[in-house]
């Protein structure tokens, strides 16, 4: 619900302050048709597992007609939301009330006719239309209206922003422009709910569930889908076995540890996807990886949400930060020693928590506030925190995203990174306890620096970067003009201007070209993709 509010209403950020109240008071309005946040994390998620289950993917003609689709396939069973999108051709997500409108609609479905290939007979719910008879053939109106699935680009973006009138209105509209869809989000379930059939034909009890940022409210349209095999459901662990009289038990395979088990279920529920998996491609599997805990990182992705929903500003913040670190290539799509979206993330939230009026409480303090049914311990880690939000009271902090953003910069652009570590588990800067250039504790797994990749080049240019946001945005404040002299074309476009000023290369050029610059990005790029595939070779 909050996420359409974001989307729809510029007003709610404007005025500064969103809270989980106002957002509540705003629920109604919206005609999100997506589970509701007040349902608690873990319920939303279960719900939208079970709307993907009743879901299927269908290939069609790009003219479809749309009303006749429906009708057809309602005929298995009443549909309660199906939309269409672009790629690569056009699909159709259509999902039935029931799950067994799905079952009967497989009964209708037909195997394709093949000359001169084979067929791996496995049937999944990703399906195609024909039409046959020459009144079903698309008849050359426009076809259904496509949702999109992709994030405008950058150019496109500094371009809308320049439109804004302030600073603020700029990040809400970039959050609005970024931030996942209804229709994306319910794609990522589908996703995880289609793998699942596949690896379900060994473990008939799995789940696999999406975390990260497809979950915890700062996903990106395009940013990757974070998926965890949970084997947990497999029954008969808890089963008490009795004190006398005889009992079975399954006769199991061991592995020396539970990481030799999950590489080799891995690799296996892999192999199908490659060999059997409709629509999958060029699968690489890479079971070496070291990863923090998933459980843990599950807990992590329902922290972050509660964060991002306490307070509308922080959700925009993050945006506005990932999207001007991208830009100035800190953070990359490839593995290295960049600075990730989730380090950015909680660099923002222990930000919010250091002003003088801190916009959001520490983890310590969430942690306080728990009740019993929020006790959750993970492996040995702490990862209770409270998740009835009306027990959290905020701080009476009124700073507009512009303050904010340029605080953000100037924070960090002055930041004792040399000695000291960032927590938002205590929400003050803590002595570093080991060497890295850049040390932010991993809220749960304590003992864990969530940036450890990041090197002492990488993290200058981090800090150069903010200085010179910082630096524009306060002569922006000042009224001189914060972008270089407009280079228009013929049309009227508005010259980028604030937070679409940062986004622009040449801002950043600082004593160096603007070609130079971007030489040395474009090597240290390829360096850091050579070292990542010499890594992978190696395993
Ligand atoms: N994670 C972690 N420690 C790390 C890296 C990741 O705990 N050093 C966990 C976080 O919970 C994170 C999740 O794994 O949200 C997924 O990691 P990643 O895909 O790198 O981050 P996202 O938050 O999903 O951001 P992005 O949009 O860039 O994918
Ligand atoms: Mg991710």
């Amino acid at each position: 619900g909050f996420l359409k509010g974001l989307q729809g209403s510029h007003t709610c950020l404007r005025r500064g302050v969103v809270t989980e109240a106002q957002a509540l008071a705003n629920r109604g309005k919206d005609d999100d048709h997506g589970p509701g946040d007040q349902e608690g994390f873990e319920a939303v998620q279960q719900e939208r597992l079970a709307q993907a289950e009743r879901s299927v993917l269908i290939s069609c003609h790009s003219k479809t007609n749309e009303k006749r689709f429906l009708k057809y396939l309602s005929l298995h069973g009443d549909i309660q939301n199906s939309f269409f999108y672009d790629s690569y051709g056009t699909y159709a997500v259509v999902e039935f009330a029931s799950p067994e409108s799905v079952a009967s609609l497989h009964k209708a479905v037909s195997i394709p006719a093949v000359n001169h290939e084979s067929l791996v007979p496995f049937k999944s719910r990703l399906l195609s239309l024909r039409s046959l008879g020459a009144a079903d053939r698309p008849t050359g109106q426009t076809g259904p209206q496509c949702r999109p699935q992709t994030a405008v680009p950058m150019n496109e973006l500094i371009q809308t922003l320049s439109q804004e009138e302030t600073i603020d209105q700029q990040v809400t509209c970039l959050t609005a422009a970024f931030q996942l869809t209804e229709e994306n989000t319910r794609l990522r379930f589908l996703v995880c709910s289609l793998l699942r059939d596949i690896a379900a034909s060994y473990f008939p009890e799995c789940n696999v569930r999406p975390f990260g940022s497809s979950v915890n409210g700062f996903g990106k349209l395009g940013c990757d889908l974070d998926m965890f095999l949970d084997l947990d459901g497999i029954s008969g662990r808890s089963l008490k076995m009795p004190n006398a009289g005889l009992a079975l038990e399954y006769q199991m395979k061991r592995c020396n540890s539970e990481r030799a088990v999950t590489q080799s279920i891995l690799s296996v529920v892999g192999e199908c996807v490659d060999r059997f998996g409709p629509g999958c491609v060029g699968v690489q599997k890479i079971l070496n990886a070291r990863c923090p805990l998933v459980r843990v990182a599950m807990k992590t992705s329902e922290l972050l949400h509660l964060y991002g929903r306490l307070d509308g500003r922080v959700r925009g913040l993050v945006f506005a930060v990932r999207c001007w670190a991208r830009a100035h290539a800190i953070t990359s799509s490839v593995p290295g020693a960049w600075i990730t979206n989730f380090s950015l993330t909680v660099m923002v939230l222990f930000f919010l928590q250091r002003r003088p009026a801190p916009v959001i409480p520490t983890l310590d303090h969430l942690h306080s506030l728990a009740g019993p049914a929020d006790k959750s311990v993970i492996e040995g880690n702490d990862c209770t925190f409270v998740s009835d939000l009306s027990r959290i009271t905020l701080q009476d902090n009124t700073e507009t995203l512009e303050q904010l953003l340029r605080g953000f910069f100037d924070f960090y652009g002055s930041f004792q990174f040399g000695r000291m570590s960032i927590s938002i588990r205590k929400g003050t800067e803590q002595n570093k306890p080991e060497v890295a250039p850049l040390h932010i504790q991993n809220p749960f797994e304590t003992s864990l620096n969530v940036s450890k990749n990041v090197n002492g080049t990488q993290l200058d240019r981090f800090v150069a970067l903010c200085q010179d946001a910082a630096w524009h945005l306060e002569q922006s404040a000042a009224g001189a003009p914060s972008a270089p002299p407009p280079q228009r074309g013929a049309d009227t476009a508005p010259a980028p201007w604030g937070l679409a000023a940062l986004l622009l290369p040449s801002q950043t050029a600082g004593v160096k070209g603007r070609r130079k610059q971007k030489r040395e990005l474009a090597s240290v790029r390829l360096k850091g993709l050579l070292e990542s595939l010499k890594k992978n070779n190696n395993r």
